[in-house]
This record gives structure tokens, sequence and C-alpha cells, in this order.
């Protein structure tokens, strides 16, 4: 009988939501992007390794609080609702709300009023402002779309059956460059993402915080900056 002590590192599972770029897409069926980059710089520094889950936005804090991933590494927003259920790291990124058209619809942000179809990522933070300013101050009277990733969102507004998606800028400019939709307006949110890990679990956020600094201070945070944006 031989006990065999374990030498490979730590793994810990990256719940992501790919169809987010530039912070996480497919891409020859890899997922890939600045938060997948984010997230080895971090682990490298840290001395683990990182396996990634794609999964439906709206699961993800779900999968943390039920043990199936370690980390959210998604370019989830920080807030204070999200912060009662998990614990966040020190921001990365910042970001706004933004409005997206179809390309030669000659649509403008007159979308976000009377009868017009929006769509949106379920639970995200464009999903919330969407609820809170146009739907509960009856704003908007048309249909709201839910979605469970922005790549079908998008699709759906190509192809005519919305008049708009509300999703963050980083992301709205990416998808206005590569596909034919126009970003016609910035709804000012001033949001900042965070990686984020079940309640609780100091040791973990630690590593991340820890991570971060190093990323940011060894100038790999800039290397990666340029590589995406
Ligand atoms: N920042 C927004 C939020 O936290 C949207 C994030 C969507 N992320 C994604 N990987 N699809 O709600």
């Amino acid at each position: 009988f031989v006990s065999v002590a374990p030498v490979s590192a730590k793994t810990y599972v990256v719940g992501t939501s790919a169809g987010f770029p530039p912070f996480e897409y497919i891409q020859e069926g890899k997922i890939v992007g600045f938060d997948v980059d984010l997230m080895k710089a971090i682990a490298e520094s840290q001395g683990f390794e990182v396996e990634f889950q794609d999964i439906s936005f709206d699961s993800l804090i779900p999968g943390l609080n039920a043990g199936t991933i370690d980390i959210v590494a998604a370019g989830m927003t920080i807030t204070e609702e999200r912060a009662k259920v998990v614990d966040f790291t020190e921001p990365y990124y910042s970001a706004n709300q933004a409005l997206l058209v179809k390309e030669g619809s000659g649509n403008t942000l007159t979308v976000l009023f009377g009868n017009h179809n929006i769509a949106v990522q379920t639970g995200t933070t464009g999903d919330l402002w969407v609820e809170e300013n146009l739907e509960k101050t009856g704003i908007l009277t048309g249909k709201v779309t839910r979605f469970d990733t922005f790549v079908l969102a998008i699709q759906d507004l190509i192809n005519g059956n919305v008049d708009g998606v509300v999703l963050d800028t980083p992301v709205a400019k990416r998808y206005a460059a590569e596909k034919p939709v126009v970003m016609v307006a910035e709804i000012i949110t001033g949001e900042q993402y965070g990686l984020a890990v079940a309640k609780g679990n100091k040791e973990l956020l630690e590593k991340l915080n820890k991570g971060l600094e190093e990323v940011k201070t060894s100038g790999k945070m800039d290397e990666l900056l340029k590589k995406y944006f």
C-alpha cells in the first residue's frame, strides 16, 4: 500500500458565459478572451490551475453557491444585490450600458420608448436597467425578450425581430465592429467588473486579489488590455 501525496497544483473551476466579446467568446470551439487570459495570468502568479466552464449568465451565482464552480470571471458587474450572496474582488474594468440597433434600420434611441421590442441577456445589469427604467415606468410598451446569451440577442436584432439590444458598452462596441449593428446611445451606469467567489471564501478571494495586484504591477494587465481593446 502506497499513500500518494498530491503533487499537482490545485485546479479551480472558473464559470463564465461566453458570447461577451472581447471578455469571453468562443473561437474555434474554445473559450477565449480577456477574462480567460486574465484568470490564467492570476493563476500563474498565485500557483494554481484553472479550468473553464461555459454556462448561462444567470446560473453563475447559483453555481458558486452550489460549489459547482469556484470563481466567476464573466465581466460581472459588482452590485450591492450580488455582493449580498457572493464576494467580489477589487474591480478590474469599468463599463456603462449601451443601445445597439440594426445597421441601416434608421433606428435611434427612440426605440427605448413606446411600442418597441428590446432584447437583453437574462440577469444582466442591462436586463435590470430595462426592467427598472423602461418596463416599470411604462416608458416602453413593447416586449422585452430575455436571452440566455448575447449571441442570440444580437441575432434576433439582425433578423429584425427586436428593435434594440441593451448591453455593456465595451461589448456593444465589439459587436458593432463585427456585425451589421450600430451603437446609438450610451447609458451612463458607472459599472465596475469584479471576479466573484462563494460568500466567505476568504482564502480564494485573497489569492485573486493578490493575483490581480501582481498582474497590474507586472505590466501584464496593460498587455492584455492592449491585446483585446
Ligand atoms: N456586466 C453585466 C452584468 O454584470 C453583463 C455581464 C455579462 N457577462 C457575460 N459573460 N455574458 O450583468
